[in-house]
Formats: structure tokens, sequence, C-alpha cells
């Protein structure tokens, strides 16, 4: 039987309270998402971990940890792999963050090697006769930033890892020399994208058949020049990445083409060692990554909702679903605050403070009226997770923006460029390819860091780490996130059921809640009920978990986006 509504349940609307005796009458436990899930989407392992969105590469990861590397090495391999094998949403051209915590230490750290605006960029850079012009930040030469991934995974090393770059790119090389199979996701991203992918000689030669037709699921295909250039990065990246011969490339195909990154930008690029952000969740402390990531949006819906037990709602039973929706919405009204906090004051301490979310929870109580948009439909980002057998742990997100990024690629290099541009405001109020309202703080400056929804987080109780995830998929990404913690640390889930549980989003602009289809039919219709407007979608992003005790590791790919999760 139900419980009745806890005090918090001011949250919700007042119509929620009202059909509370009906919601109870229709809710019925939510059927797992997955139908047909591959065997290995889900995994247990005594010693070590890896979750990727790329089966090859959670393979990478572990091959790793089995030549006696790290949490931090393995990381790295997997993300080279996923870079190779998952091209439409992360790569060498791109940048990410990354979430470590060293069991000897007890110590977290949060790296951000996200792109950065080059010094050339500027705020009226997309602007035509006057105009925003949208386009340009997402496709083609104008909308790449300086690619992060390379210094940042070598900071990583350098810093944590035990083995050689070469080492542990080796997994991710012999992908591309030697050929992978395309995925499913991957497949449907090249037949999306194929007459992009065809215009381009670099990707057209990677993943478009010479009839001119798309590389399908299944099918093996080759990045010869890939493999050739992670082979040159040899045991100093950096050097070779940054300032070498692969620098030379990349700017003289930006000087051909128009683009604005030059050696200086390259030269001058660092990753930056954050302190994490933290916040108390029912007695378990969340650590995440600060600005200009949006980790601190999740901490602050975690915060709205530490107030009672989620967990005597019922999983996805629509009080539940409806207190979501508008604590998303309260969270992502604020996310407009965050930014580079090198350009910008973001007041982070104050977001987080009992204060500041005991107000965002009165505001949840009132609502604009809904507004009409569509859905925006991206593959891009990638996520993975890895424990090893010493308790560390990574939790990183990397991407090169929406899928296949600039749609552009240093053939030269087989290097697919990104248009992590577009995750900035090209100008106020014009929203971008997430559909994410352009603000003030978030505005182009040389030399700037684009906010970005991703959000890795790492969960401790008692000052040991149970649990990991993060996702891709744009904004979707925080609200796939927060779900997908709730569904473990409230309703107890196991870390595949969590994955799977269909989710919802609402990111107040528009103000639409976008609901995956496999949610129950009664569950929508009673969200209707309330005066929610609802679009129906697919899939929403990828979010990958894996829960820790000792010896017993478990975690879960989401096969929404497929990939794998492999224990040892
Ligand atoms: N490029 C997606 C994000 O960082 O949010």
């Amino acid at each position: 039987m139900r419980p009745s509504p806890s005090p918090d349940s001011r949250l919700i609307l007042h119509r929620v309270t009202l059909l509370i005796a009906f919601f109870a009458a229709i809710f019925s436990p939510v059927p797992s998402f997955a139908a047909d899930s591959p065997a290995n989407r889900s995994a247990a392992g005594t010693h070590g971990m890896v979750v990727s969105e790329s089966d090859d590469a959670a393979h990478a990861g572990v091959e790793i940890l089995k030549q006696g590397g790290n949490a931090v090495d393995a990381a790295v391999a997997t993300a080279l792999a996923v870079g190779v094998a998952n091209p439409a949403s992360c790569g060498i051209g791109g940048g990410g963050f990354m979430l470590i915590y060293l069991a000897k230490k007890h110590a977290f750290y949060a790296l951000d090697y996200r792109e950065t605006a080059p010094l050339m960029a500027h705020p009226d850079m997309y602007l035509r006769n006057g105009k925003p012009d949208p386009s340009l930040s997402k496709d083609g030469i104008l909308a790449v930033a300086v690619p992060g991934e390379i210094a940042g995974i070598d900071a990583a090393l350098r810093r944590f890892g035990t083995m050689k770059f070469q080492q542990i790119a080796a997994p991710a090389e012999k992908l591309a020399d030697n050929g992978f199979a395309v995925n499913p996701h991957l497949a449907d991203e090249i037949a999306h994208t194929l007459p992009k992918l065809s215009a381009d000689p670099g990707m057209r030669e990677v993943f478009v058949k010479p009839d001119g037709s798309p590389a399908k699921a299944g099918e093996t295909i080759y990045a010869k020049k890939l493999a050739a250039t992670l082979k040159k990065l040899g045991d100093d990246p950096v050097a070779n990445f940054y300032h070498g011969e692969i620098a030379a490339q990349i700017v003289s195909f930006m000087k051909e083409h128009g683009g604005l990154i030059t050696a200086n930008d390259l030269t001058n690029y660092r990753p930056i060692w954050r302190n994490p952000i933290k916040r108390q969740y029912r007695g378990y402390e969340v650590y995440a990554m600060p600005p200009p990531s949006s980790g601190g949006v999740v901490l602050e819906m975690l915060g709205m909702l530490d107030t009672g037990q989620l967990a005597g709602l019922g999983v996805n039973s629509p009080p539940y679903l409806a207190r979501l929706i508008e604590v998303m919405r309260q969270g992502f009204i604020d996310r407009a605050q965050y930014a580079d906090p090198a350009f910008v004051g973001v007041e982070i301490g104050k977001l987080l403070s009992d204060q500041h979310i005991a107000e965002l929870r009165e505001r949840a109580l009132h609502r604009k009226a809904p507004a009409d948009a569509p859905a925006a439909h991206d593959h891009g980002t990638t996520n993975l997770l890895v424990a090893d057998k010493d308790g560390n742990v990574v939790a990183l997100t990397t991407t090169t923006n929406t899928v296949f990024g600039a749609l552009m690629s240093v053939p030269s290099l087989g290097l697919l460029l990104n248009d992590e541009m577009d995750d900035f405001a090209i100008a106020p109020g014009v929203p971008n390819a997430y559909h994410l309202a352009g603000e003030r703080a978030n505005e182009i400056r040389p030399g700037k860091r684009p906010l970005s929804s991703m959000t890795p987080i790492i969960v401790t109780k008692n000052d040991r780490p149970v649990m990991t995830t993060g996702g891709s998929g744009g904004p979707t990404i925080i609200s796939g996130v927060l779900q997908v913690t709730l569904n473990i640390l409230d309703f107890h889930l196991d870390a595949a059921q969590a994955v799977d549980e269909p989710r919802i989003h609402e990111q107040a602009v528009p103000d639409v809640v976008i609901v995956e289809e496999a949610m129950p039919a009664a569950t929508r219709t009673a969200l209707e009920q309330m005066g929610y407007k609802l679009r129906l979608v697919p899939s929403l992003g990828a979010v990958g978990a894996l829960t820790m005790e000792p010896g017993n590791y478990r975690g879960a790919s989401d096969q929404r986006k497929g990939g794998g999760a492999v224990g040892y």
C-alpha cells in the first residue's frame, strides 16, 4: 500500500495530491526498458569493472587492469578506445571531465580538460548581418574549439597513472588499425549523417563505402590514419599533439579552411585540476565536477529532494515523477548561473547552500505555462566508469559534442573535429543544439570553456565509494544521472535495473516534459492529467552505473546506446 504523502509533498502540485488515490489504483511496477540485452550489458566482478558505451572499449580498459594498471590507466585506455569505436561521440579532437577517487589517500580529484574557445573567438563571431546564425556553431570549421582530450588524459596519467602512454593506447591503436565492427548505435549515426560524412574526405574514407552507401552494423571498418596518429603521439602525447608535427597539421588545416585555431591556441592549452564539489544526500556524500560542468545542478536537485523518503512514492510513480519535474525545472533555471569560473563568478557555495536549496524547493511550487518545442536528437558524448582492485574509482565523461562534432576532419590525421563552440551561448536567448537558451554568463570569450552538461559523479557512504554514474546526451545527462542515482540510493535497484528504468527530462525552457516511450501509458496519462505537457521520445541519452562493495562490483551500460560492462 502506498504511504500517505510526506510533509515535503508541497513540492508536488496540489493537483497531484488530489490524484494520488487515482494513481494508486492505476500504478503498477514499471517493466524493464531493454528487452533484448546482450550478455555483457551488465556484469559482476570481484577485482574490478569497466562500464563503457562501447563494448570494445570496456574490454580495452579491462585489458589494462589485467596488465596491472590502475583505474586511471584503465579509464584512459577506455577513453582512447571509445574514441575509435564510437567516433560520433568523442575522440582525441574533443575534451572532457574526469572525477577520480584514490583509495589510498581517500581523496577526490576533478580534472577539467574541456575544450576552450580559440584566442581569436569573440561574442559576435556567429552574427551575420547582425543576426545570430546558429548553424555556424554546430557544423563546420568555426564550430571547432581547442581540443583538450590529449592534454587531459596525459595530465591524469602523469599524476596518477602507472603505465606509459603507448602501453595504454595499444588497445585503441589495435582497434583502429585492425578494424572494428560497427555497433548499431554508430551505424545509425552514420546513416543519419551520410551526406555530410560523404562530403568530408577523411570521414568518407572511414564511414562510407566506395559505392557511397554507409557502413552498416556488424561490418568492419578501419581508422588507419587515426591509428597512425595515436602511434605518433608516442610517450609524450602533449609535446606531439600540441607542439609537434600533429599541431602543425591541425594549424595548417585551420588556415586552409578559415578556422580560428592557431599554434598559439594549441601550445597554450592546459587542463585544470579543480576542487570537486560535494553535498550530502540522505547520509551519502555525492561528489561531482565543479563548473564549467553542471555537476552542481545535480547536487542542487538532490538537495531539493533530500527532505523525505522518495522510496515511499514508488519508482517512476506519477507523484514521484511530478516531484522530479519540479525539481529538474528549478535546477535547470539555476544552470544559467553556471559557466567557466575563470570568466564568471559562479557562486557555487551559495548555490549549494541549505538556504538557497530551501528557496528552490519553495519555488518548485510555482511554474510557468508550458511552452512547446522539439526535443533535440543527440547521441554525442560518452561516459565511462572504472573501479579497480584497490578501490580506486574513475568517472569520466568526454565529448566532441553533437554527433560527429563539426562534421569535419583533418584527413591526414584521421582527427574528427569537435563542435564544442555550440555549448556557448552564441547570443542571449538563442538556443543551442540542445534547446538550452543562451545566457550572458556563458557567452563566448577567447580562451573560455563552454558550460557543459557532463556530470560524472561518485557517491560515498561512511567514507567508502558505493556507486558511480555518468552519462551522455546533452542536458539529459543531468536528469539521467539524477534518476539513476535515485534508483540506486532510494529505490535500491541494482545497477542494471537502475539504468533500465524509463526516464523523463525537464529543462525549464522549453517547459515540456520529455518522456521515454517505455514509460507506461497509465503513468503518462496521470502526468498529463496533472497538467504537464509531455513529448514522447524513443530514448533519453545514455547513463551507465557501477555499484561497489568490497570484492563485489556491479556494472551496467545503457542499452539505449549500447556498450558493455566488463568485470574481472
Ligand atoms: N557537449 C555536451 C556537453 O558538454 O554538455
